[in-house]
């Protein structure tokens, strides 16, 4: 059975997305990755609201379908499979996608593909042109720096150690193949976008807390470099950096901002106390990449790999892209590294999508042929793990 185009549709949180995908043994192409985001809806409570999600994914679905076909240029008749993220997400919300997913699977009588939600944040760093019968890496993946080992010809090679880091996970994935998966590492209790997000939280910085610290953190390393005496070091733990193992612990470190945060709130005027915010952040900041970075290069010199890469909505932060790339091209020979385009970071349907394209180059013609029924088995789960 072959397939030309992919429907994706991602909802596990509160982003609701539907891409459209060219597909062929030999090449993949983004046709189009709508995404309508929540985000000024949930910022109003500081999180995201599950049931307030899924009645705007509801809303938003068939908008966001018409717009996806519309960019692609295609029909219904065109599609040849539908994939639909089915966790882990916020249940409430991961059920609007499979349901509507479902009801397209059906009626159009289209295999439907179910997608782990970090099996897409991983596969976005796959999606781009092609030559030489091998997936490249592609104009779609930004690279800022020259110095870092990512070059438009190289192919992406195998063992890879892929850093994921998103509001729920933060994992170290060593993939020997296409879709085999090891999880060697991972948090022990917050995620690193969690921690991001709380620290926003007991800063006052509003929700998400992400792009907010990390660009208070950014204006904080400019005042440092230009400050020669400091008032107040603020220095903050690193968890677990020496600890053997490749697990990661992000809650004490968000504590330490909470007492932190305290200590000058009481010991100085309020605009001394201000001015010292982006220097909190630009330390958090820190404290949190030099853990991640320096438990993924002694990952990778264990496991040999021959590539690293980053997944997942932390991806988007500027000094961990930058930082990891440096340390990946100074003390790591021959490993290259690949960053998902900033475009690719966070929830987006064109993830989902690519990841399903790879499953179905392996999948047998009797799998392919039973994913018809995906209509009628395919089930949500909260907590779903990766196969
Ligand atoms: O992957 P994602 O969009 O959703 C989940 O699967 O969780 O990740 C969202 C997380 C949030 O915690 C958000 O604060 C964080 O990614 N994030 C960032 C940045 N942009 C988004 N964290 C640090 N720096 C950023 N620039
Ligand atoms: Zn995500």
């Amino acid at each position: 059975m072959s397939i030309n185009h992919i429907l994706a549709i991602e909802t596990s949180c509160d982003e609701t997305s539907i891409a459209v995908l060219e597909s062929s043994k030999k090449e993949l192409r983004v046709l189009s990755n709508v995404i309508s985001s929540q985000i000024k809806l949930h910022a109003e409570w500081g999180g995201v609201v599950p049931n307030l999600a899924a009645r705007e994914h509801v809303k938003n679905l068939p908008k966001v379908l018409e717009k996806a076909l519309g960019e692609a240029k295609i029909g219904f008749s065109d599609l040849g499979l539908i994939s639909v993220v089915n966790g882990p997400g916020l249940i409430p919300a991961l059920l609007t996608g499979l349901n509507f997913a479902k009801t397209l699977a059906y009626k159009l009588d289209k295999p439907l593909l179910g997608i782990h939600h970090i099996e897409g944040h991983i596969y976005a760093n796959f999606i781009g042109g092609i030559s030489n019968d091998e997936f490249q890496i592609s104009k779609h993946r930004s690279v800022q720096n020259s110095k870092f080992k990512i070059q438009n010809s190289t192919n992406i090679k195998f063992p890879i150690l892929c850093l994921v880091v998103s509001g729920g996970h933060t994992q170290l994935v060593l993939m020997k193949d296409h879709l085999r998966y090891e999880i060697i590492g991972q948090t022990l209790d917050d995620a690193v976008g969690e921690a991001f997000d709380k620290v926003a939280r007991i800063l006052d910085l509003g929700f998400p807390g992400g792009p907010a610290v990390s660009a208070l953190a950014e204006t904080a390393s400019e005042k440092l470099k230009a400050e020669s005496e400091k008032k107040y070091k603020i220095k903050l733990p690193r968890p677990m950096l020496n600890s053997k193992d490749f697990n990661f612990s992000f809650s004490g470190l968000k504590t330490a901002v909470l007492y932190e945060t305290k200590k000058l709130k009481e010991k100085l005027p309020a605009t001394d106390y201000g001015l010292l915010v982006p220097e909190i952040c630009h330390e958090f900041q820190q404290a949190a990449i030099d853990v991640l970075v320096s438990k993924t290069l002694k990952a990778a010199e264990k496991y040999e790999v021959k590539t690293v890469m980053l997944a997942g909505g932390v991806s988007a932060n500027k000094e961990l892209r930058k930082q990891l790339g440096l340390a990946v091209s100074e003390l790591l020979h021959d490993t290259s590294y690949i960053i998902p385009d900033t475009s690719l970071t966070g929830d987006n349907a064109a993830m989902i999508g690519a990841a399903a394209h790879f499953r179905w180059q392996k999948m047998s013609e009797d799998e392919k042929e039973n994913s018809k029924n995906g209509w009628k088995t395919l089930q949500a789960n909260a907590n779903l793990k990766m196969a």
